[in-house]
């Protein structure tokens, strides 16, 4: 889920927001646990002067995953609660295990496949042929931006009409980086707007997933309005933002390594190794944070209790004990399990549809733009250099492409 450091500590750590991987490279290599400032912090809402420490390499992330006694996901009570509210991102087991069930068979493989056919595909088409006549166009700005969000808010049972206001919201409020006044103003419009939907669906359920969990109980007791509206606000942003710079990524990096689109487009079966080394090389979140419950020592680092953790799950993915040459972008390497989704009992929740939406929309474009290539813009203009930026999310800045034109 989000990582919400301040933008500005961000750009004063590990090189900036275009190449962060080669310093992060040399502290993984030297020392593979940090402490202080060299890394951005993911827990940057829960400043209070305590100590903080990052782990950059593969072994280190996946067992501080598996182990969530000792290093809790209640440190993003403070980064994310004030403007989601309680969700299952900042709950200790066993409340998590319940609240995420409720959730979790909605977006298992399985209950999936309809999206595809009903949703997904036919979404991808619509937008791509909006475009598709004129030659050119910014793929950032008119497919992986408006994308996803249509897609969450069609499987929670939003009405379509409302789309464009909760995406602003949605990205508004994870934005907490930029301040958390903006944040929490979104999030309590968000609320407004939610909870008469909410209270409609408990009076006459639908097909979505709003419908369901108005109707859930846990332990025999239903949810409140409160828990259901704090499950959208989580459900809203992680559904879209996320999976927008993903497959915003996916593309920049096919378009910037051309033999490997082509040899895509001659055997599509590479598709799914394509996505698996993008979520490898480009995790939309580089960074996550944990609390250390009790002292403990990774890295022969001693750790404190208290302390706060960041999880350089972008750092870990390019552990070259792991990877070979891991800064390669490379869709035929062996070695392909990586943490862009975590792992463990937080692993994320939306990671098949994240899957499958990077997959349609991947070969819609092929499909109805075979020719498709970068086209930067004018020196000068917005579109000039088009490359992979940001520290809490990673995502290209802009993707300027040129194809013949179809209907
Ligand atoms: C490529 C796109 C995506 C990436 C890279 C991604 C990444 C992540 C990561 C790293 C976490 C773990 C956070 C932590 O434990 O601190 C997470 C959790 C989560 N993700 Fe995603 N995500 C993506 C797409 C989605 C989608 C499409 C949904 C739609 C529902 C979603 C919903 C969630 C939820 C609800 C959680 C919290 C799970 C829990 O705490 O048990 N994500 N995601």
């Amino acid at each position: 889920m989000p990582s919400t450091s301040a933008q500005q500590a961000f750009d004063q750590t590990v090189g900036g927001q275009r190449d962060p991987w080669t310093r992060l490279a040399a502290l993984r290599r030297d020392l593979g646990v940090v402490e202080g400032d060299a890394v951005p912090d993911a827990g940057a809402g829960n400043d209070d002067g305590g100590r903080r420490f990052a782990v950059l390499r593969y072994d280190d992330c996946a067992r501080v995953l598996r182990d969530n006694v000792t290093f809790s996901s209640r440190v993003y009570e403070r980064v994310m609660g004030p403007v989601m509210g309680h969700t299952i991102l900042e709950m200790d087991e066993p409340e998590h295990g319940r609240f995420r069930r409720l959730a979790g068979h909605a977006f298992r493989h399985k209950a999936l496949q309809r999206w595809e056919s009903e949703l997904i595909g036919p979404l991808a088409q619509e937008t791509i042929g909006r475009f598709a006549g004129r030659g050119h166009a910014e793929l950032v700005r008119e497919l992986t931006f408006p994308f996803p969000v249509q897609v969450i808010a069609r499987i929670l049972g939003l009405p379509r009409r409302d789309y464009p206001m909760f995406q602003e919201l949605a990205f508004t409020l994870t934005s907490v980086g930029a301040g958390y006044r903006a944040s929490r103003e979104a999030s309590h419009q968000l609320a407004a707007y939610l909870l008469p939907i909410v209270r409609d669906r408990r009076a006459s359920p639908d097909d979505d997933l709003i419908s369901e969990l108005a109707l859930a109980e846990i332990d025999g007791q239903a949810l409140s309005d409160e828990e259901i509206v704090s499950y959208l606000r989580l459900l809203l942003p992680a559904g879209s933002e996320t999976t927008y710079c993903s497959i915003g990524s996916l593309l920049f990096a096919l378009l910037t390594h051309r033999d490997q689109l082509d040899d895509i487009r001659r055997e599509g079966a590479l598709v799914p190794r394509a996505i698996e080394e993008l979520l490898r090389w480009e995790p939309a979140i580089p960074f996550i944070p944990r609390l250390a419950t009790r002292d403990v020592t990774i890295a022969d680092v001693a750790i404190p209790a208290g302390a706060r953790v960041t999880l350089c799950l972008g750092s870990a993915n390019r552990d070259e004990t792991r990877f070979a040459e891991p800064d390669r972008f490379d869709i035929h390497r062996l070695e392909q399990q990586q943490l862009a989704f975590a792992s463990g009992p937080h692993m994320c929740l939306g990671m098949h549809l994240a899957r499958m939406e990077m997959r349609v929309v991947l070969d819609a474009v092929l499909d109805r733009l075979p020719d498709v290539e970068l086209a930067p813009g004018p020196e000068g203009s917005d579109t000039a250099d088009p490359h992979m930026h940001g520290l809490g999310f990673r995502k290209p800045t802009c993707l300027p492409v040129r194809f013949t034109p179809r209907s």
